[in-house]
């Protein structure tokens, strides 16, 4: 069967009438293009995505319960010492990896580039920032650890252009390893895929694409040879983010865990923040978006709030558990953003592969200074601000 017929069997197949109309309507390359395109799309797990936008529902049939969590603030000086030696340890040898989640669009921000191209008005650019971060380890020890970037197959061009533009920062080009995260269709209300310059819009399909990523674009295989073991796994827009660091993987190791997460303690019961907590027995974090009122706002005898530990988007992960976490199924949240339908993994989804996790709270100041929204809370001034105030090195 030619191509074309295979392509318009999929979309009648799908009900997706409109694609089809376009599809025969289109002559040459262009609809070689749109071909090619329809012959990779998963049409059956969209179809599928669509059918099950329960996943609200899922999370109110799950057994929730509170998590621990260990506050370093109460770490006792000699403890945190010997803490820090067990991780500088692995860190020097090079078994430590920084990933940078950057393949989110950033829209909330309304800047149109990727968001770690996104110049500061103290007159730096988010990556520079982060690469300063390596830099400032390097100072102190001589050496830092391996940086890889999941970019989107929207922004990865413009962000690799962006680092050869800046020289990486000075930091040793061979060290830094760019690699593309999935998307998947955005669909109307009524489930159709619709059309953007003749070929179908797509989106990221959120930060837990990370594990099937490191898979696919074999980073794993490159890991593994460069004998790295644990992997540091945060955002992009976060420029408090302290992303080496050996009291925290010290503190993973002494509590023999493969999987811990950096928590802050909630601010209010309304903030835009996922929160740690037990799903089914098993570790995991419940994202703002799916938070019941109940979760919101419970609070435990002292007045605090029982779902009070937030994620930073902070997660460290032994390397081993990475193909554990492929193997089982990922789940799909729905957004909805300008009135389409967005299917998105989360990257904390993955950590029900394992029993258990460890939870490090830390003073909110020192680690989390996040630029979400154009202004007002979570904006580039209020992270300047903390960052200004607080950063250390
Ligand atoms: C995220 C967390 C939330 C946390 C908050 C703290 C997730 C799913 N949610 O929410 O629990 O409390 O930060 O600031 O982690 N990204 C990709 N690919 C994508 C989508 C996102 O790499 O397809 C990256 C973004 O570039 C960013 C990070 O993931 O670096 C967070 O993503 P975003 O969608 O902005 O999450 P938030 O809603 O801010």
């Amino acid at each position: 069967m030619q191509n074309l017929e295979l392509a318009q069997n999929k979309l009648k197949q799908y009900e997706q009438e409109n694609i089809l109309a376009t599809l025969n309507s289109l002559k040459g390359k262009e609809q070689e293009e749109l071909i090619n395109q329809i012959l990779k799309i998963d049409f059956q797990e969209i179809s599928e995505l669509y059918k099950n936008l329960k996943v609200k529902e899922e999370n109110a049939k799950c057994e929730i319960a509170p998590i621990e969590s260990i506050d370093k603030e109460r770490i006792t000086d000699s403890e945190l010492k010997e803490l820090e030696e067990i991780g500088l340890n692995i860190i020097k040898q090079n078994k430590y990896a920084v990933i940078t989640l950057a393949g989110g669009q950033g829209t909330r921000l309304k800047w149109d580039g990727p968001k770690g191209t996104y110049k500061l008005a103290n007159g730096k650019y988010i990556f520079q920032i982060l690469a300063e971060k390596f830099k400032a380890f390097e100072n102190k020890y001589g050496t830092y650890p391996y940086w890889y970037i999941m970019t989107s197959h929207q922004n990865n061009q413009a962000t690799v252009d962006f680092f050869e533009e800046q020289n990486y920062f000075n930091l040793d080009k061979n060290k830094i390893k760019f690699f593309k995260q999935d998307e998947l269709p955005t669909l109307t209300p009524d489930g159709k895929m619709i059309l953007e310059d003749n070929k179908i819009k797509t989106a990221s399909n959120g930060n837990g694409a990370i594990y099937a990523a490191l898979i696919k674009e074999k980073i794993i295989d490159d890991m593994k040879a460069k004998g790295v073991e644990w992997l540091y796994i945060s955002g992009v827009d976060n420029i408090m983010v302290n992303f080496i660091d050996p009291i925290f993987l010290g503190l993973t190791l002494k509590n023999n865990m493969q999987i811990a997460s950096k928590s802050v303690a909630k601010a209010y019961p309304e903030e835009k923040v996922g929160v740690f907590c037990k799903k089914n027995g098993k570790p995991g974090i419940v994202e703002y978006i799916e938070l019941t009122e109940e979760m919101r706002n419970d609070t435990n005898k002292n007045g605090e709030l029982i779902y009070g530990d937030a994620n930073i988007v902070s997660h460290l992960l032994n390397i081993n558990v990475i193909e554990k976490i492929t193997k089982q199924k990922m789940q799909y949240h729905l957004e909805i953003k300008k009135g389409l339908y967005k299917f998105e993994a989360f990257v904390f989804d993955g950590f029900k592969a394992m029993d258990n996790m460890l939870v490090m709270r830390v003073k909110r100041e020192n680690e989390f200074a996040p630029i979400k929204n154009f202004e007002g809370v979570d904006s580039p001034k209020t992270a300047l601000e903390i960052y200004e105030k607080h950063l250390q090195f």
